[in-house]
């Protein structure tokens, strides 16, 4: 997700879902041609295995970015035909090009000269057509290429008029037309995105429906997957048929995630990488549990991992002789806020859930 999402938020998302297939952001081909190629694609190998997000629509420069993309060590690529902002639609792009499917054909067949299996990622349609029709053509045209893996945000574009966050938000979900799809073209694989916040929810898209449509293939996860990233490990847990853990062990999982975001944290300063261009990405971490805000605080005050953890720990064991000790005018103001902000977490969990 473009301005969210990094190498570092999928460092940190890789610890979180070992088996799950992480995307970049979108990166344009003239970015690739032209650009800074250590800034744009440059990553760490144990992200793997991720897609680079191609945004582009000259079948040559998207060979030719797809080539160096592959180089980068990705484990693949996708075509960007979702984006609806204004300066993607100047560069004729992103979401204006499910007006064009022959086109998105040969933008596919030039991703496919470097990477076989590659995707694109497209809404329902465009400018009010919310047609099965409309959407059936986009993908048996663009199908022609040799494509078979389509991921669907299952909601149209309006390019005049809505931003790209209203355009995320205001048409409405149609997840049987994302159905439909693989029912029509059941050879395919047809994947589902779009306001998947919940366990259960996310998994009856993976099933038949009451009416008899079928189960798409997949799921992609985005504003969710950044907000509360263990949305992440419970997915995994489900569809490795795994129980429920207990309270104890989810945390130790979690525990888990730290120490190796701790190591990565070292490791990267060293490389001269500011503290909160990492940890900015890893607040989400305790999304919705006791202590979640001391746990943002403390990240966003330059804090490591390890030792937010530590005084995490501190204050679940003793907050009232922690808060004591640590009434020097300096330490003070972050461990009073930390026990008032646990307070106010566990209320938000409570009003979250009713
Ligand atoms: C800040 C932001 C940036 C995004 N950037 C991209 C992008 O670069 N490529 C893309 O395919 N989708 C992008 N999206 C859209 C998401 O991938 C996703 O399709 C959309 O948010 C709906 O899914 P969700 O409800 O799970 O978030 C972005 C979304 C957000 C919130």
């Amino acid at each position: 997700m473009m301005d969210w999402t990094d190498r570092h938020c999928r460092f940190f998302h890789r610890r979180v879902a070992p088996s799950a297939l992480l995307y970049t952001e979108m990166v344009t081909t003239g970015a690739i041609l032209h650009g800074d190629l250590e800034k744009l694609l440059g990553h760490d190998a144990s992200e793997a295995p991720c897609i680079l997000q191609l945004g582009g629509s000259e079948p040559e420069d998207l060979a030719r970015a797809a080539r160096i993309g592959m180089d980068w060590g990705y484990a693949g690529l996708n075509l960007n035909c979702g984006c609806p902002s204004e300066r993607v639609q100047k560069g004729a792009f992103g979401a204006c090009l499910m007006r064009e499917p022959e086109l998105v054909a040969e933008c596919m067949s030039a991703l496919r000269s470097a990477d076989p299996q590659a995707s694109v990622k497209h809404r329902i349609g465009v400018d009010g057509e919310d047609s099965l029709e409309g959407l059936l053509r986009f993908i048996e045209v663009v199908a022609r290429s040799g494509c078979t893996t389509f991921v669907v945000h299952a909601r149209t574009a309006i390019l005049k008029g809505l931003s790209p966050k209203e355009n995320r938000e205001i048409p409405p979900l149609k997840p049987d037309l994302v159905r439909e799809a693989k029912r029509a073209f059941p050879h395919l694989t047809v994947e589902y995105n779009g306001g998947i916040t919940e366990l259960a929810a996310g998994m009856a898209l993976l099933s038949p429906s009451p009416e008899g449509l079928p189960g798409c293939d997949g799921l992609m996860l985005g504003r969710a997957a950044y907000h509360d990233p263990w949305i992440l490990r419970r997915f995994e847990r489900r569809l490795a048929d795994l129980p429920e853990p207990s309270a104890e062990h989810d945390v130790a999982e979690r525990v888990e995630v730290i120490d190796a975001l701790e190591d990565y944290y070292q490791r990267e300063l060293r490389r001269g990488v500011p503290a909160k261009t990492m940890a900015r990405h890893w607040h989400g971490l305790f999304h919705g549990m006791p202590g979640a805000r001391h746990w943002r605080r403390a990240l966003s005050e330059g804090e490591s991992p390890a030792a937010t953890w530590a005084a995490m720990r501190r204050l679940a064991r003793d907050p009232i002789e922690t808060t004591e000790k640590s009434a020097s005018p300096s330490s003070s103001h972050t461990t009073e806020s930390a026990i008032s902000v646990a307070e106010s977490d566990t209320t938000r969990t409570n009003a979250s859930q009713m």
